[in-house]
Parts: structure tokens; sequence; C-alpha cells
């Protein structure tokens, strides 16, 4: 799950590297951008989204967007214990152990940048560096738009990143899923020998071992089913936002609807 299209970039990994899984997606598009919410109201809504999974019979469920596990991760843990879950963090340790000017850049969103996980893995990672940090709610929204980018997008994100440009930081963590699909725009801000660390990929090795560990892993010779597409906002812009971002159109797709605010969802109507 995410809040919108960011999980996306997470999704494709796990696709590529578990072919044989069959995988739902589900994100909350009309309480988008999460980044902005309280941690209660992030919290509540992810409890939502997941507790509908759960209830769709997934065994194994991945918070795909930074700013829902850092307020809501410990929280899923304790109230759905027998879940395996994979949540995502800025990848500080990486930056850390690769760095070799001790400057790093992270940009994610105001919530994970206030929560308690994000404070702790500076705490245990960022001893002797310097942390360029910049919360980019508008960056949410531009990813959420989507290409085709045009100049003033191009100037956005250089205005954004113009900081850690002058800094030279030699990585930058993109601390929100959504940030995987603004890479041109990102690179052409950056310095070209500033390395630019997405953690899809290890997510999705993550997702794997787990789904060893617990014996759970579909057997190899099951035939591939479509991804199911869920959303609680609109279906059209979606399914053109999922073939834009992930090259193909989306074969099962449905809407997701709010039974009350905070509550389970609901399905509701599907588009093939
Ligand atoms: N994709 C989400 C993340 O990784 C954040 C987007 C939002 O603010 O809704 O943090």
């Amino acid at each position: 799950m995410d809040s919108g299209i960011g999980g996306l970039s997470v999704l494709r990994q796990i696709e590529h590297l578990l072919p044989h899984e069959r995988l739902i997606y589900a994100c909350d598009q009309i309480h988008l951008p999460y980044g902005e919410r309280s941690l209660e109201d992030i919290q509540r809504l992810t409890e939502g989204i997941t507790r509908y999974l759960i209830g769709r019979g997934v065994k194994l469920m991945v918070i795909a967007c930074n700013t829902a596990s850092g307020a809501a991760l410990h929280h899923l843990r304790q109230t759905f214990p027998q879940m395996p879950f994979v949540g995502l963090e800025p990848a500080l340790k990486p930056a850390a152990e690769q760095t070799r000017n001790y400057k790093i850049g992270v940009i994610a969103t105001a919530a994970t940048f206030r929560g308690q996980p994000y404070a702790r893995l500076m705490e245990k990672y960022a001893a002797g560096m310097e942390v360029f940090t910049r919360p980019c709610p508008e960056l949410v929204l531009l990813a959420e738009r989507g290409a085709p980018w045009n100049a003033d997008d191009y100037r956005q994100v250089a205005d954004i990143l113009a900081e850690m440009h002058q800094a030279q930081v030699d990585q930058l963590v993109l601390g929100c899923t959504h940030f995987a699909f603004l890479l041109p725009l990102i690179q052409a801000a950056m310095p070209a020998q500033t390395a630019i660390i997405d953690p899809a990929p290890a997510v999705a090795r993550r997702v794997a071992t787990l789904l060893q560990d617990h014996a759970l892993a579909a057997p190899l010779h099951a035939s591939p089913s479509p991804v199911e597409y869920m959303t609680t906002g609109g279906l059209e812009s979606f399914r053109l936002q999922i073939s834009t971002l992930l090259g193909s159109a989306p074969q099962h797709l449905q809407r997701l609807q709010w039974q009350k605010e905070g509550s389970m969802l609901l399905d509701s109507e599907s588009a093939r």
C-alpha cells in the first residue's frame, strides 16, 4: 500500500523479482498527501487499508510508503501480530556506508522527518555526518501529476535541491517512494557524481527473504496473475498513471471506498 502512486516504484521491483506471486496494490489517493497529515491520522488510515487487505487474505503486507511506515508500522505489528510486514525507511544506513565526504542529503515528507523512526535512524547512522534534509510535499504532488515534464518542473526540483547541490552531498536518499518517479528531474538537479539511493530493489529482496523464512513463497510453477490495483481516488486518472509509470495498462482496477472516515474499506465499482 501507499497513499498514491509512489509505492508502484516498489511494486515494479517486487513484480520483477517475484513474478509468481499475486500482488494487490491499494492506495489512498483521496487522502493524499499523507506527509502533511498528523501521525494519528496516518496511523488510522494505514490501519484501515491494512485491515481491508488482510481481510482480502494477503499473506504479507508491504507498507510501500516511508510516511505510513514511520507513523504506523510499530502499531500495525502490534495490532496484527500474525502478519509479516515490510516497511520503508529512508536509506540512511547505505548512504552512511557509501559516503566519501560525509555529506548526505535526505528528501522525504514532513511527517517522516517528524517521526520517531527517523530520529532513531539519525542517531544510529548519522553521527559524524552532515545531513541535509528537506521536506518536499510539492514533489509528491508533482510525481502524482506525472510526465511530461516541462522547464518549470525541472526548475522547481532544482530549487528544492539547490542547497544539497551546493553542499556537494555525495549521497541523496529518496526517503519517499514517490520520488523514484522523478529520477530524471532529480538527476538533472544534482551533480553527476551524487549517488541517488532508491531503496525499492532492497525492499523487494527483503520481501523475497521474508516469504522464504515464513514458508509463504508461491510455488515457482504458479502461473503469474495480473496485479489487482485499487484506489480510493479516481479510477480513470489512476489507470492513466499506472499505464504511464509502469508501461502497461492495468487489467484489474477497482475503486475502494472508506465506509466512514477511519473505518474499514469496502470494495465498490470495479473496472476492467
Ligand atoms: N509515498 C509516500 C512516502 O513514501 C508519501 C506521499 C504522501 O505524502 O502521501 O513517504
